[in-house]
């Protein structure tokens, strides 16, 4: 089996899904459910014995130490962090203590899980660690886009905080011969994106008849990519990557936020025109800008393709229509996460 950290947020819901409805390999998942986790994403799984949940955190050392040993995974794959720039920003403890320390407890527990496999175990297993082009910082306009070997500048507590657990992971391999890979992908889209991100929130607040709050001019670029493409990357690294190795995953969709805002607009206009006849376009406010805003991320994902023949399945226009037509078909999901309902889950589920 494989264990999945992280695995009832975004990304790493997505990608227990997929797996499952791909291998018969069954997945041990531990979360912590923190705000950003929520077991309703997992819902679909209720009853199937392929996927192990456990509510519990990274950084605690004990726990994890009894998940290896009872569980026998093959490979660790590390989803769980706290991942929203603003709420660093806010607050950067919680970054330091999950995306740094737990991440470290993490590797000290699996270290000594991997010292004592047998040869052949111990040979296939792996440790991939989900990471961020975010730690590679900010581009000018006509920059080339991140490389691998692009230097580290973060810039914001999360990206440093992600940035330190790049470097943990590289120093256990080159240190301890752990076997790792580490994947940087660009910002993700998709179904159960939690809506204080800004796709999902500006969906739910154009529904809402909110104001569609851009920061500063609206101007800054972010590279997209659709989270299954994210969650096919993950797969393929982890099936045919170089020990040690890092991969860029980007899905070449270069955009400036407004960009994407007048693009939801555009598909809530067709899709659920709101009732005045106007286009949701009218709810958008300029904002204060975001401190230290990076201005521009872009990933050169060539190596991932050239080396392990990656290639995104969607383009941005085939994601972004999916992505709103899941938001519309899923009211209730969004109402439970605003009502913060999701929350009763586990106690309703797993009383
Ligand atoms: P998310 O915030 O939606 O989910 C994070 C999950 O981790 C939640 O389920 C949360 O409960 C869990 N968690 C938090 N702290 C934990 C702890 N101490 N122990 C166990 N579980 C804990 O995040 P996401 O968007 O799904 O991102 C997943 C990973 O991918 C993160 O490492 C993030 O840095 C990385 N990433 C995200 C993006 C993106 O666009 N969202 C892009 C590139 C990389
Ligand atoms: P976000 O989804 O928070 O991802 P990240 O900061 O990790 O890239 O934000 C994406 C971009 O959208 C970023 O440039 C900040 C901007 N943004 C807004 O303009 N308004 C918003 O309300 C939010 C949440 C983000």
């Amino acid at each position: 089996m494989i264990l999945v950290t992280g695995g009832a947020g975004f990304i790493g819901a997505n990608f227990v899904l997929d797996w499952l409805a791909q291998s018969d390999e069954p997945v041990l998942n531990l979360d912590k459910l923190t705000y950003a986790g929520n077991l309703e994403n997992l819902a679909s799984l209720q009853g199937n014995p392929r996927h192990v949940f456990v509510q519990g955190d990274i950084a605690d050392s004990a726990l994890v130490a009894r998940l290896l040993a009872e569980h026998r995974p093959r490979a660790v794959l590390n989803f769980a962090a706290e991942s929203h720039v603003d709420r660093s920003i806010h607050g950067p403890e919680d970054f330091i203590q999950t995306n740094i320390v737990g991440s470290f407890r993490l590797l000290e527990a699996v270290r000594a899980y991997w010292g004592g496999l047998g040869e052949t175990e111990k040979a296939g297993f792996r440790f991939l660690h989900v990471s961020t082009d975010e730690v590679y910082g900010s581009l000018a306009p006509s920059d080339p886009a991140f490389t691998e070997t692009h230097r580290y500048e973060p810039n914001s507590p999360y990206s440093a905080s992600k940035a330190a657990s790049d470097h943990l992971v590289r120093a256990y391999h080159h240190t301890y011969g752990l076997p790792v890979l580490t994947t940087n992908c660009s910002n993700n889209y998709g179904p159960f994106h939690f809506p204080e991100k800004l796709i999902p929130l500006m969906i739910v607040n154009a529904l809402a008849g909110k104001p569609l709050p851009v920061y500063g001019d609206g101007m800054q670029i972010r590279d997209w990519l659709y989270v299954r493409d994210h969650c096919s990357a993950i797969r393929r690294v982890l099936q045919a990557g170089k020990l040690g190795e890092v991969y860029n995953v980007g899905g070449w969709n270069e955009k400036p936020n407004i960009e994407i805002v007048n693009t939801l607009c555009a598909l809530l206009d067709e899709l659920r025109p709101r009732a005045d006849g106007k286009s949701y376009r009218e709810q958008i406010t300029y904002v204060k800008d975001r401190p230290g805003h990076d201005r521009r991320y872009a990933i050169d994902a060539r190596k991932l393709e050239k080396e392990l023949g990656w290639k995104p399945a969607e383009t941005f226009e085939t994601g972004i229509r999916k992505t709103v037509q899941w938001y519309l078909d899923h009211g209730d999901w969004v109402a439970h996460v605003q009502s913060g309902a999701y929350r009763d889950w586990v106690q309703k589920q797993y009383a």
